[in-house]
C-alpha cells in the first residue's frame, strides 16, 4: 500500500472478502503474534477471549485504512468529502439493519459507543413510569440489568438446575405482570455458559402481554443469524443491541435497533450538536431519528468499520460461521471433559443453542491463578472472575447468600481474593483445533503442578502475578517519542 501525490490511498493488492471459513484465519489480525512468556521464550498467541473482544478483521482495517483520504465530518458539511462521508456512515446504519433483519421504514439504526450505551439509552428513553416493571434474568451481563434498575421495578428471572434461564418462570412471570409490564430485556446468548435464548418465543409472550422485548445480542451477533422479524409478527424483536468490538470491528461502535416511532417521540436523552431541527434562546425542535439520538459528531469510522465486519461475516456466511464454531465447541468439549479435576458449566448435548463459551474451574487452584498462568507460560489470553454478570456466576458456584454477604464485607475492606470465578475461554470464528489443543494441553499441566512460576496474589485486585514476569511491552508496541522527551518508566520499573 503507498500513497500517491494526489493524496489517494493506493493499494498493491485489492481489499478481498474471505469467502470461507478456511480463508478466515489468515484474515484475522494478529492471528500468531509472537507473545512473552515468563521462561524468556516467545510463542505464538493463543487468543481465546474473544467473547470479551475480539481481534479486527484484515478487511476491516484495510477498508478503514481506504477511507480514511475521504474522512470527514458528516451531515452538515457540504465540501465532496463531507457529503462522500455521510453517504457511507448513512448506508453503514443501514447495513446493520439489513444485518440483523430490521424493516428499515419503521425502524431506526442509532450508532452508540457499545451495547452498554445502548441499554442505558434506551432505559431513559423509554420514558418509564412509577409501577413501570421490567423483567430481565439473572443469565444477564450488568449492562442489561442495572440501566434498567435505575428507572424500573426490574423483576429477576431465575435459572434451572442445569444453568439455563428459566423460560417457564419468564413466561409465568410475563403473565403475572401483564398491564404494569414494560419491557422483557433478556440477553440472546449468555456471556457466561453460551446458553442462546428462545427470543422469538419469549417476544411472544412479551407481546401477548402487551410489552415490548429488547434482546442484548453482544454475544450473539458475531455468532448466529439474526432476524429480528417483520414488526407485525409476533415474534418480532422490538429493540436490539449489539457491540462492534466483539464483532471484528473493534473501532468504538455499538448499535440499537428499534421502532422509529419510539425514538421520535420525546427529547433525546442527550442533547448538543447534531439533536436538533432549529433552536432558539429558549427553545429546540428535535431532528429525526437516528440523528436526534447521535448527539455531537458521531464515530464516522467505526461506522465504517462495523458495515466493512459485517460485509465478512455475510462474504462467509452466519450459517458456515455457527457449524464451525458448533464443531469446534464440540471437540473443545470432549477435550476438557477428560481433563482431571476440570468442572465445566452450562453443558448440554444440543449445542445449537450454545455458542462457543467455555467456563470452568480447576478443583484447588485458584480461578485466576489458572488464567494467570495460562498467559505467561501458555501465551493463551483467557479470563476470569465473575465477568460483569455476577448474579449468574454466584448462582451456578452455589454461593448462598451469607456467603455473598460475607464476601460484600470484604470487598468493601479492600480484600477481592476469596470472591468466587470461573475461567472463561470463548471462540471466535477463526479459532481452530489447535487452539483448543494448546488450551488443553496447558491445563493439563496445571492439573499435574507442572507450572514453573512462582505466582503472588494481589489482594486488592484478586489478580496472580508471576514473580519476575516483566515483559518488555516496549519492544511490542510503543508510541514513538519526540527526541527530547524522557523515557517513560514501565509499571515493573516504577513497582
Ligand atoms: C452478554 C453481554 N451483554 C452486554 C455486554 C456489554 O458489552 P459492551 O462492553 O460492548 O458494552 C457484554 C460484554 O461482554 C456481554 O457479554
Amino acid at each position: 500500500m503507498h500513497q500517491t501525490t494526489t493524496g489517494t490511498i493506493t493499494r498493491a493488492t485489492p481489499r478481498r472478502l474471505p469467502r470461507t471459513i478456511g480463508e478466515l484465519r489468515d484474515e484475522v489480525v494478529g492471528v500468531g503474534t509472537p507473545a512473552p512468556l515468563l521462561d524468556g521464550t516467545e510463542r505464538p498467541y493463543v487468543f481465546l477471549d474473544n467473547a470479551a473482544s475480539t481481534p479486527a478483521f484484515r478487511y476491516v482495517l484495510d477498508t478503514v485504512v481506504e477511507f480514511m483520504p475521504w474522512y470527514s465530518g458528516v451531515h452538515r458539511g457540504t465540501g465532496f468529502k463531507s457529503l462522500l462521508a455521510t453517504e457511507v456512515f448513512d448506508a453503514a446504519h443501514d447495513t446493520v439493519g439489513e444485518f440483523v433483519g430490521a424493516d428499515l421504514g419503521t425502524n431506526t439504526v442509532i450508532f452508540t459507543k457499545n451495547t452498554t450505551e445502548c441499554a442505558n439509552k434506551l432505559s431513559r428513553r423509554l420514558g418509564f413510569a412509577s409501577g413501570d416493571v421490567v423483567i430481565t434474568s439473572v443469565t444477564e451481563h450488568h449492562s442489561n440489568d442495572l440501566p434498567w434498575r435505575r428507572n424500573a421495578e426490574v423483576v429477576h428471572v431465575g435459572i434451572l438446575p442445569d444453568g439455563r434461564l428459566d423460560t417457564a418462570g419468564l413466561r409465568r412471570a410475563i403473565e403475572r405482570h401483564a398491564g404494569r409490564l414494560r419491557l422483557v430485556a433478556i440477553n440472546g446468548a449468555s456471556n457466561i455458559t453460551g446458553f442462546c435464548t428462545p427470543v422469538h418465543e419469549i417476544a411472544r409472550w412479551a407481546h401477548e402481554a402487551g410489552s415490548a422485548l429488547f434482546v442484548d445480542a453482544a454475544q450473539l451477533a458475531p455468532h448466529r443469524r439474526i432476524n429480528m422479524l417483520p414488526d407485525n409478527d409476533p415474534g418480532h424483536i422490538d429493540f436490539l443491541a449489539l457491540s462492534a468490538h466483539k464483532m471484528y470491528a473493534p473501532f468504538g461502535t455499538g448499535a440499537l435497533i428499534g421502532p422509529l416511532r419510539v425514538f421520535a417521540e420525546g427529547a433525546p436523552d442527550m442533547v448538543g450538536g447534531g439533536v436538533v431541527e432549529i433552536v432558539t434562546v429558549d427553545s429546540a425542535v428535535w431532528n429525526r431519528p437516528p440523528h436526534k439520538e447521535e448527539a455531537g459528531s458521531p464515530n464516522v469510522v467505526g461506522g465504517v468499520a462495523l458495515a466493512a465486519a459485517i460485509a465478512v461475516l455475510r462474504s462467509v456466511g452466519m450459517e458456515a460461521i455457527a457449524a464451525h464454531e458448533r464443531e469446534l465447541l464440540a471437540y473443545a468439549i470432549s477435550r476438557l471433559k477428560k481433563v482431571k479435576n476440570l468442572t465445566l458449566y452450562g453443558l448440554t448435548d444440543d449445542l445449537s443453542e450454545k455458542v462457543g463459551v467455555l467456563t470452568f474451574n480447576i478443583d484447588g487452584v485458584h480461578h485466576a491463578l489458572v488464567a494467570a498462568i495460562m498467559g505467561a507460560e501458555g501465551g493463551i489470553g483467557v479470563r476470569n472472575g465473575c465477568f460483569c454478570a455476577h448474579p449468574y456466576v454466584k448462582e451456578l458456584l452455589k454461593v448462598t447468600p451469607e456467603e455473598d454477604r460475607v464476601l460484600t464485607a470484604e470487598v468493601l475492606a479492600g480484600d477481592k481474593s476469596r470472591l468466587p470465578g470461573m475461567v472463561r475461554a470463548s471462540l471466535g470464528c477463526y479459532n481452530t483445533r489447535e487452539d483448543i489443543d494448546a488450551l488443553v494441553s496447558m491445563l493439563e499441566r496445571i492439573v499435574r503442578g507442572e507450572y514453573r512460576g512462582h505466582y503472588v496474589l494481589d489482594r486488592a485486585s484478586g489478580a496472580y502475578r508471576a514473580e519476575n514476569f516483566r515483559p518488555d511491552y516496549q519492544k511490542y508496541f510503543a508510541f514513538e517519542q519526540p527526541a527530547h522527551t524522557p523515557a517513560r518508566r514501565t509499571a515493573s520499573e516504577a513497582s
